[in-house]
């Protein structure tokens, strides 16, 4: 691994995404050891004007209390916090850059007495809006001392645009400033642990081989559920909506794991070559094939207008027109405000042909990934129910990571991703062309809604979200099995 100085720039460092994730992500790498004292800086650059300490103070509880965190660990939450540098600054003026390089370039020096090396890594914890302001202002001010050596890397995160257009003059203007290989887009569901097994799940199991296409899938399922609202983030949320926020970037890209053919390697560019090209291949969204919702009460959020029309619920069948999902419906569903909180991607079998155990109708077989909380992969089969009597009953094939990795913390997504940056890993990280055709696929849909066109239907708040949902997925095929539910194991 590379060595020298390692400089990590928190652009945005007040705002919630640097307290609840980045800081959080770089306090567990400097725990785990992934960043030595003696190498990495790190520099939080905002627009208040405070002091180190006070920048430290607003950072600490969130590292005292997050995932892994335990009482020993607040020497080293002080010890990581010492780490941290603030500087305070406009995001579109060359002056607060110009101290910025100048603060990064000092620790540079004072740690390169040994050996020189500029690294620079940018973390835009910003809302998109300046994004091409800030872009610039880092290509002008704060790259990378070539004599050093080195590399400057930015990472940004989602939303890029509101739209394929937007999308692309975002693309465009961050493209003229930094090289695709510079530039990290991140979607945290690609860190998470069951997302990145899917390609050793799928491509090293002589299991899923055969079965893995339309002759034996009858439908796939991916599900995102959250039981709150938009809490305080209203006036992002609405301007956005759950198909923005979920659906065409973290759920699209599990379906791109899911669907993808098998990469010529694990090279970050052969398996981003597979996934555009599932995405290439998504049919246009059939209007008849969408079913929107609002949960009642999202309007009272004094930041949500009152006329709103933005959906916090969605269900959209994607089909891939290729040889090997043709006729099965990818169905992709989220929403806020539910009865219960998960991700999972749910593979539904065929029925049996020529079933023997007709006298009851068996429920299908189904394949499930459980991505949170209670990370878990089963297999819904049916068994002779034990005992005298030939009858059947339901049951699983059950790998619980809580119970069979129990010496394992699995890691959060957002630690991983970052990691990557630092070692230049893209392979978790959305390529342009990749974004561009995920756009593509919901723009038309999007503007549709925004146009007025297609209106949410109300569904509680705590409910399973609008029934004409739960009827969409009958039509697509989609069987529930009733009288069965799989229960996480819990530890003794
Ligand atoms: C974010 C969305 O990208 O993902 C949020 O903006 C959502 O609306 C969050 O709550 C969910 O992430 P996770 O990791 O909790 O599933």
């Amino acid at each position: 691994p590379e060595s020298g100085c390692l400089s990590i720039i928190v652009l945005g460092a007040s705002g919630d995404l640097a307290k609840k994730k980045t800081f959080p992500a770089l306090f567990n790498l400097y725990r785990q050891g992934f960043l030595q004292s003696n190498e990495v800086h790190i520099f939080g650059y905002a627009r208040t004007r405070i002091t180190d300490d006070e920048l430290r103070d607003r950072i600490r509880g969130h590292l005292l209390h997050g995932k892994g965190a335990s009482s020993e660990n607040s020497e080293d939450v002080s010890k990581f916090l010492q780490l941290i540098k603030y500087v305070a600054g406009s995001y579109d003026a060359e002056e607060g850059f110009r101290l910025l390089d100048k603060e990064i370039s000092e620790h540079e020096v004072s740690k390169n007495s040994k050996e020189g090396s500029s690294r620079r890594l940018f973390y835009l914890a910003l809302p998109p809006s300046v994004y091409p302001s800030v872009c610039q202002m880092i290509k002008t001010c704060c790259m990378n001392k070539s004599d050093l050596g080195g590399w400057t890397r930015i990472v940004v995160e989602k939303p890029f645009g509101k739209d394929l257009d937007s999308a692309e003059e975002l693309s465009t203007h961050i493209g003229e400033l930094f090289d695709e290989p510079q530039i990290y887009r991140i979607d945290h569901y690609l860190g998470k642990e069951l997302v990145q097994n899917l390609l050793v799940l799928r491509f090293a199991n002589r299991f899923f081989l055969p079965l893995w296409n339309r002759d034996n899938i009858d439908n796939i399922q991916i599900v995102f559920r959250e039981d709150f609202g938009t809490e305080g983030r209203g006036g992002y949320f609405d301007e956005y909506g759950i198909i923005r926020d979920i659906i065409q970037n973290h759920l699209l890209q599990v379906l791109c794991l899911v669907a993808m053919e098998k990469p010529v390697s694990l090279k970050p560019e052969h398996i981003r070559d597979e996934k555009v090209k599932v995405l290439q291949s998504v049919l246009p969204i059939d209007a008849e094939e969408v079913v929107l919702g609002q949960y009642e009460g999202y309007i009272d959020d004094p930041t949500v207008p009152d006329n709103s029309n933005t959906p916090t619920f969605a269900t959209v069948i994607l089909r891939i027109h290729n040889e090997r999902w043709e006729g099965v419906p990818f169905i992709l569903k989220a929403g806020k405000a539910l009865n219960s909180r998960k991700a999972e991607i749910r593979v539904q079998f065929k029925d049996v042909p020529g079933d023997i155990f007709k006298c009851k109708k068996q429920g299908r077989n189904e394949f499930v990934i459980r991505l949170q909380p209670s990370e878990a992969m089963y297999m819904k089969l049916t068994v002779k129910k034990p005992g005298l009597d030939m009858s059947t009953i339901q049951s699983e094939l059950d790998l619980s990571y809580g119970q069979r990795y129990q010496e394992v913390t699995i890691p959060e997504a957002y630690e991983r991703l970052i990691l990557d940056t630092i070692r230049g890993d893209q392979q978790h990280f959305v390529r342009r062309d990749e974004l561009k055709a995920a756009w593509e696929i919901f723009t038309p849909l999007l503007h549709r809604i925004d146009d007025g066109e297609m209106k949410p239907l109300p569904y509680k708040s705590g409910s399973r979200g609008p029934v004409e949902a739960d009827s969409l997925l009958e039509k697509a095929g989609y069987v529930q099995t009733h009288g069965y539910i799989w229960i996480p194991p819990t530890l003794n």
